[in-house]
């Protein structure tokens, strides 16, 4: 249990580096088991759901250590092919082991993950791809039971463009014979790091980034070296704060171009953003304007994770903005703890209705999830007055020393846990 305590009003001004992507990180340390080799990370944020990963590679019999930013992982002795619940109902990333596990072992037991409440998050996706490449998936009660005595590249068609059911065939088809494509994959920066990954480690594999990814074939390498993108969620948050409050901030090490429909909607509510090649500056006075509609979708739509975010900039954004979400079914949480800051939010099905008040309360507030955490840092940062923000250990699950890097950056907050 960690308790935010947050004093309101503060400017924020400054420079900072952002952390590496969780969400890239979570699907490589998966894949590092794909073939009997040494990976050596850089840039890997220090966040729960990376303790979690390695956890599951310790108990598959992996060492895997972190030490500051820097992961090592020797995947050349794997002992078990199970992951247990207790392990898995930690993050919704853990389903990625099943890929790797099936290209490595050709057998894998598991239950289903956790992760954040968005709604039904089921698997559906990852199964059939696995039932594509040959596998067997049987589910008794809790427990699904994959085997393939060996996976045979074929046409994976996804439906829908789900980012983990991408991941997990992209890493399964390493170790299929013959060629896989790919179809209707999801086109998150992400995927392409993890494309990146797995060329590193043999894989001859291409098209991430698009919807048709091909990987025909995969000579393993004994050691890679990799190093982690930065994590343009984490970035996002910074820019929705600053936007909040009013103030000067300068991200560094960012890919600017990943930032284009957040980048729009900032813009049109009054912030200035000056862009270069790796950094992005937001200058805000703080008095912002409702942007009309905002509605979530996959890569490179408005990304959902996002949402929570900018609704929490734009609550005292004069005017009215709806935000629609497509991609989870329920991932307005959120919406009822901004509330008692003061927000005028009304939430109808998809659609969630934000009218500008003049000025938000400090409150004491709960945590619902990972973004719907960071929504209430955000609502915090910009209220009068003093919050505290009870947080069941959502936040740090995704953030990196999120206290520290505002801290420097000017507010009054203190995190204990
Ligand atoms: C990834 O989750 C991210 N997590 C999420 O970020 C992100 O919100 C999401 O992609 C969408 O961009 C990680 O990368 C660890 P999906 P994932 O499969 O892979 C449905 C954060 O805050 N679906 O793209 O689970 C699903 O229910 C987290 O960092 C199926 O129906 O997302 C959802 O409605 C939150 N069947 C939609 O697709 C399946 O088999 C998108 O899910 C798989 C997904």
């Amino acid at each position: 249990m960690a308790i935010w305590h947050i004093n309101g009003g503060k400017r924020l001004e400054g420079a900072c580096f952002v952390q590496g992507s969780k969400n890239a990180v979570l699907p490589i340390l998966a894949a590092s088991i794909v073939c009997p080799t040494e990976t050596d990370l850089l840039n890997v944020p220090q966040l729960s759901d990376v303790e979690a990963s390695l956890a599951i590679l310790r108990q598959l019999g992996c060492t895997a250590q972190q030490q500051d930013n820097d992961v090592y992982i020797d995947s050349r002795t794997i002992t078990s092919n199970e992951i247990p619940q207790s392990m898995m109902e930690r993050m919704r990333s853990s389903v990625l082991f099943m890929g790797a596990l099936l290209a490595r072992c050709g057998e894998v037991r598991m239950t289903a993950p956790g992760g954040c409440k968005l709604g039904v998050r089921p698997i559906d996706m990852h199964i059939d791809a696995m039932r594509a490449l040959g596998a067997s998936v049987e589910e008794r009660g809790c427990e699904i039971i994959c085997k393939a005595d060996k996976l045979v590249g074929n046409r994976i068609r996804l439906p829908y463009p789900s980012v983990g059911a991408t991941e997990n065939a992209m890493i399964a088809a390493c170790a299929a014979q013959g060629e896989t494509v790919i179809s209707g994959a999801a086109k998150e920066p992400e995927i392409e790091d993890l494309q990146e990954y797995l060329r590193k480690a043999g894989a001859y594999m291409n098209g991430a980034g698009t919807s048709a990814i091909t990987v025909s074939g995969f000579s393993a390498e004994q050691h890679i070296g990799h190093r982690i993108m930065p994590d343009r969620i984490a970035a996002a948050t910074l820019l929705c704060a600053t936007a909040a409050t009013g103030g000067d901030v300068e991200l560094r090490g960012v890919d600017f171009r990943q930032f284009y429909r957040l980048q729009h909607f900032l813009k049109q509510s009054g912030c200035d953003i000056i862009s270069s090649k790796r950094s992005l500056r937001l200058v805000s006075d703080g008095k912002l304007s409702a942007v009309g509609r905002v509605s979530t979708g996959p890569y490179p739509e408005f990304p959902t994770d996002m949402q929570p975010l900018l609704m929490a900039a734009l609550l005292k954004a004069s005017g009215r903005t709806e935000f629609i979400e497509n991609v989870f079914d329920s991932r307005f949480a959120h919406t009822k703890e901004l509330a008692r800051f003061g927000a005028d939010i009304s939430v109808e099905r998809r659609k969630a209705s934000v009218w500008g008040v003049r000025s938000l309360s400090g409150s004491v507030v709960s945590a619902t999830d990972l973004r719907g955490g960071a929504a209430m840092v955000i609502a915090a940062l910009a209220a009068e007055g003093g919050s505290i923000i009870v947080d069941s250990g959502h936040i740090r699950r995704g953030y990196e020393f999120l206290d520290h890097r505002l801290r420097a950056l000017g507010a009054d907050i203190f995190m204990e846990l």
